[in-house]
């Protein structure tokens, strides 16, 4: 049995099996599994659930002789392909939105981790769904998602994954029935930090975001911009703070950080590291793998890295902190900006003028303020620019898993002036 840390109450066994589930198919430790992915997704299920009821159009005042109301229908078959950094809560994000507005789902699980998809098969049969409302399709990506994205019968198809696959997608859909397309890609999400922030919580906050999930996340903090005044004690914190993670076994409930979901996502994470120590960047801590220990890195803090980096520039995916030292307000909105990605960005600062100033001219889909991957059903997640294009969660949501369709009515029995709208 395991018991959860905060209340000393024992989990109970479905959630335990959830959580372990995910842990053996991706790595990710325990409690992370446990109190993340597996919490996440029952607060997603429950928000949506309560949306199912609500779906509803508006009226519209037009001409005096028509009625006018709109109808928010399912767009029928709704595709979602999905990556395996958070496989249990990447499912639910698709399927909950998608059967609260009537749809069926076909959801193909990332080939590296089905169990939890194919675990929720068979709940989702015990709860008594009909046949054919979650349909879940495993396979490869270039046959099944291919398959998918191309299908005349799928009518729309919702993707998280890579910008490389988010474009062939996209493509696959215009070259078919042109249908509905939500993408979800990569990001390289900067991260500022002010000399009046409260250093201690920013430099834990952000590593948090740079290592959470062994760095396997899309909102990874992975330039972080800190002000010249305080970029020393910056990075010396970070550092510190590194060392203290403890890489091991998953189910360890000490074990803070996991390997990498594969051997060859291992080997892009190792060759960056690489790229960034012969292009002059200063590898502080980490970046090395752990030996007999499988697919583990030792999480790496770089300081000294410049904009042209590949470091600065790719989405590592992995364990890597990249520390770059800013001088201005104006020069580090440039620079933050100056990317083709927009997923996520932060700011520490205790000035909440400039906090705010900040969040009107970043451009990118959220801006987390003082916290870092602060995620919840209610808020929209989903990128500008080359990070993708839809929202996911919230109420923005449920506009990405219907379609509008108007109803307009001519009344044609004449009232004379009595059935005029009185004068204003
Ligand atoms: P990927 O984009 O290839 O895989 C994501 C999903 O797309 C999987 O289910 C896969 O089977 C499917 N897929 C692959 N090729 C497809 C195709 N031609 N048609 C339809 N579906 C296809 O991502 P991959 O290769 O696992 O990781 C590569 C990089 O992508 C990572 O290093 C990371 O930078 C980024 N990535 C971003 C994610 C995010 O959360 N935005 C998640 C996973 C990867
Ligand atoms: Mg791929």
């Amino acid at each position: 049995a395991t018991y959860n840390p905060a209340t000393g109450a024992k989990i109970c066994d479905v959630e335990e099996a959830g959580g372990t589930m995910e842990s053996v198919d991706t790595g990710k430790p325990f409690l992370h599994s446990f109190f993340i992915d597996l919490e996440g997704s029952i607060k997603t299920l429950r928000y949506f659930a309560g949306w199912a009821d609500k779906i509803q159009g508006k009226t519209m005042p037009v001409d005096d002789n028509f009625v006018c109301f709109t109808k928010h229908e399912p767009i029928g078959v709704c595709g979602a392909i999905i990556p395996w950094n958070f496989p249990l809560l990447m499912f639910v994000w698709k399927i909950a939105p998608a059967l609260c507005c009537g749809n069926t789902v076909l959801v193909k699980p990332a080939e590296q981790t089905p169990l939890t998809a194919l675990h929720m098969g068979a709940l989702i049969k015990e709860a008594g769904f009909p046949p054919g409302v979650v349909n879940i399709l495993p396979g490869f990506g270039h046959t099944a998602g291919a398959a998918i994205a191309s299908h005349m019968g799928v009518n729309k198809v919702a993707f998280t994954g890579s910008t490389e696959v988010g474009k062939l997608i996209q493509e696959a859909a215009g070259r078919s029935n042109l249908k509905r397309v939500t993408l979800e890609l990569g990001g390289k999400n900067p991260c500022i930090v002010f000399a009046d922030a409260d250093l201690r919580k920013a430099v834990e906050e952000v590593q948090q975001g740079a290592f959470f999930n062994q760095g396997q996340a899309c909102t990874a903090a992975s330039r972080v911009f800190v002000d010249e005044a305080v970029y020393e004690e910056f990075v010396r914190r970070s550092v510190e703070n590194a060392k203290k993670l403890v890489a091991g076994d998953p189910m360890d409930p000490r074990t803070s950080h996991g390997p990498q979901i594969d051997q060859q996502h291992f080997d892009k994470i190792m060759r960056l590291i690489e790229s960034g120590k012969r292009e002059g960047a200063k590898l502080e801590c980490g970046g090395f793998a752990l030996q007999d220990k499988g697919l583990f890195i030792q999480p790496a803090v770089f300081s000294g890295v410049q904009d042209h980096m590949r470091i600065a520039k790719e989405e590592i995916f992995g364990p890597v902190q990249c520390i770059l030292k800013f001088k201005t307000l104006e020069e580090v909105i440039q620079r933050a900006n100056d990317t083709e990605y927009g997923l996520a960005a932060a700011v520490f600062t205790k000035n909440m003028d400039r906090a705010l100033r900040l969040s009107n001219a970043l451009q990118s889909g959220t801006v987390w303020v003082n916290c870092y991957n602060a995620l919840h059903a209610q808020t929209p997640f989903g990128g500008f620019k080359m990070s993708g294009f839809g929202r996911e969660l919230s109420e923005y949501a449920l506009s990405e898993y219907t379609e509008i369709k108007a109803v307009t009515i001519k009344l044609t029995e004449d009232l004379g002036e009595s059935g005029k709208r009185a004068p204003e």
